[in-house]
C-alpha cells in the first residue's frame, strides 16, 4: 500500500513534528454540501448511497474537492454491522436509523449471532473504490462503533431520548448486554481489520453513546470492549494501523481512554484540549474539538474560536484539528472554508514559533 502524499494526518497519530495541524471533519460529507444532497437524491436514498461503491466515493470526496482537507473518511454508517446481523436497519426520510427487527427480548438476543461478512463486502468495496480514487493524495479513515454504541441502537431500536432499555438491560440482565457487547466487539475487528486489507490508512471507533453510563459501567460495559477491538486490530493487521477513539462525554475518563491502546482520542468540546493534554501527557494524539455550533457563526467568530482551539493543543506535535461531534447540517460551506484556511494559516506559524523555539 502506498504512503499518501499528504501523510500530516498519520504524523500527528503518531506524535511527530508537523508544518502545520492537520485538520478533517467529522461528517465532512453530509447534508450541509448542496452537492452532496443532489447525490442522494440521485440514489434515492442514504442506505443507497452507501451501499453503490461509485455513489459512497463520489460524496466521499466532494468536501476534499472543496477544502484543503488532510484525510478523506469512508461514506458509511456505523449501523451497517448490526444490519448485517439481520437487524434490518432502515432510515426513515429527515429522520434517524431504526431497526425493522430489535433484540426486543431475551429470545432475539440468544439468537443474535456474528454477522454475514458478505454482506458488508459494499463497505469494504467502497473502501477499495475510494483508496483509488484518492489516487494516493491524502489518508483515508475507516471506521466503526464502539461495541457499546451499536448496542444502544440494536436494543433500543433507533435513536432515542436516552437508550433506556439498553440501560435497564445493564442493571437488570448485564449478562444479556455482555453477550451483545461480546458479539459486536467480535465483529467489530473483523470489519476494520477488513477496511485496512481494503485500504484503509487510519481507523476511527465512535462510541458515541459510551458518556451515557456511569464511571463504573463506562469501564466495564463500553471501554473494556473497545480495548478489546483494538488489541484485536493490531494483532491480525499486518502492518501498525493508527486508532482513535472517541467518546462522546468522555472528558471524565480520558487517562483511562488512553490507556486503551489507541493512539489517538477524539475530544468533545465539552473539555478543555490543553487540560487533556496535561491529564493524558504525551502518550496519545488529541483530536478535536471545536463546538460544531461555531460554524453556524460568521466568519471572524468561527476564527476567532478555532485559534482558542489552537492555542488550547498547544504547538507541540500531537493535535488533529476536528469539531467536537459531527458538521451540524445548517453550516454555511463558507464557514468551512474559513475554518480550514485558519487552522492551516495560523497553526503554520505556531509550529514554525515552536521549532524555533527547540533548535
Ligand atoms: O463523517 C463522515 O463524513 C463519514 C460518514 C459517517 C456517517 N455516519 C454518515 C451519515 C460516519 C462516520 C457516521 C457514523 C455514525 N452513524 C455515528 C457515530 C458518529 C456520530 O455522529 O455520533 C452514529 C451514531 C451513526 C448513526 C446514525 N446515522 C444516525 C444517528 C443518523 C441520523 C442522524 C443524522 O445525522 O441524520 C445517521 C445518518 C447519517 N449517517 C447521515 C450521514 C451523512 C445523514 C443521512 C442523510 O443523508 O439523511
Amino acid at each position: 500500500m502506498n504512503k499518501p502524499r499528504n501523510d500530516t494526518l498519520l504524523r500527528a497519530l503518531r506524535c511527530e513534528p508537523t508544518p502545520y495541524t492537520p485538520i478533517w471533519l467529522m461528517r465532512q460529507a453530509g447534508r450541509y454540501l448542496p452537492e452532496y444532497n443532489a447525490t442522494r437524491a440521485r440514489a434515492g436514498s442514504f442506505m443507497r448511497l452507501c451501499q453503490d461503491p461509485d455513489l459512497a466515493t463520489e460524496v466521499t470526496l466532494q468536501p476534499l474537492a472543496r477544502f484543503p482537507l488532510d484525510a478523506a473518511i469512508l461514506f458509511s454508517d456505523i449501523l451497517t454491522v448490526p444490519d448485517a446481523m439481520g437487524l434490518g436497519l432502515c432510515f426513515s426520510e429527515g429522520g434517524g436509523p431504526r431497526f425493522e427487527r430489535p433484540l426486543a427480548d431475551e429470545a432475539a438476543i440468544t439468537k443474535l449471532g456474528a454477522p454475514d461478512f458478505a454482506h458488508l463486502q459494499y463497505v469494504f468495496d467502497a473502501v477499495a473504490a475510494i483508496k483509488r480514487a484518492l489516487d494516493d493524495s491524502v489518508p483515508l479513515i475507516g471506521f466503526a462503533g464502539s461495541p457499546f454504541t451499536l448496542a444502544c441502537y440494536m436494543i433500543d431500536g433507533g435513536s432515542g431520548a436516552d437508550f433506556g432499555r439498553t440501560r435497564q438491560l445493564l442493571y437488570m440482565r448485564p449478562d444479556l448486554l455482555h453477550r451483545v457487547l461480546e458479539l459486536n466487539a467480535a465483529a467489530t475487528a473483523i470489519y476494520l481489520v477488513e477496511q485496512v486489507r481494503s485500504g484503509a490508512d487510519a481507523l476511527m471507533i465512535f462510541d458515541t453513546w459510551g458518556g451515557l453510563l456511569t464511571a463504573r459501567s463506562y469501564v466495564d460495559f463500553s471501554l473494556a470492549y473497545v480495548e478489546r477491538v483494538v488489541a484485536e486490530v493490531r494483532q491480525r493487521c499486518e502492518h501498525s494501523v493508527p486508532v482513535i477513539v472517541f467518546t462522546k462525554g468522555g472528558g471524565q475518563w480520558l487517562e483511562r481512554i488512553a490507556g486503551c491502546g489507541c493512539d489517538a482520542i477524539g475530544i468533545d468540546w465539552s473539555t478543555d484540549l490543553g487540560e487533556a493534554r496535561s491529564r493524558v501527557g504525551r502518550r496519545v494524539a488529541l483530536q478535536g474539538n471545536l463546538d460544531p455550533q461555531v460554524l453556524l457563526a460568521p466568519p471572524n467568530v468561527v476564527e476567532r474560536e478555532a485559534l482558542a482551539v489552537l492555542r488550547a493543543a498547544g504547538p507541540e506535535p500531537g493535535h488533529v484539528f476536528n469539531l467536537g461531534h459531527g458538521i451540524l447540517p445548517a453550516t454555511p460551506p463558507d464557514n468551512v472554508a474559513a475554518l480550514v484556511a485558519c487552522v492551516r494559516t495560523h497553526s503554520g506559524v505556531l509550529h514554525r514559533q515552536a521549532s524555533r523555539r527547540t533548535n
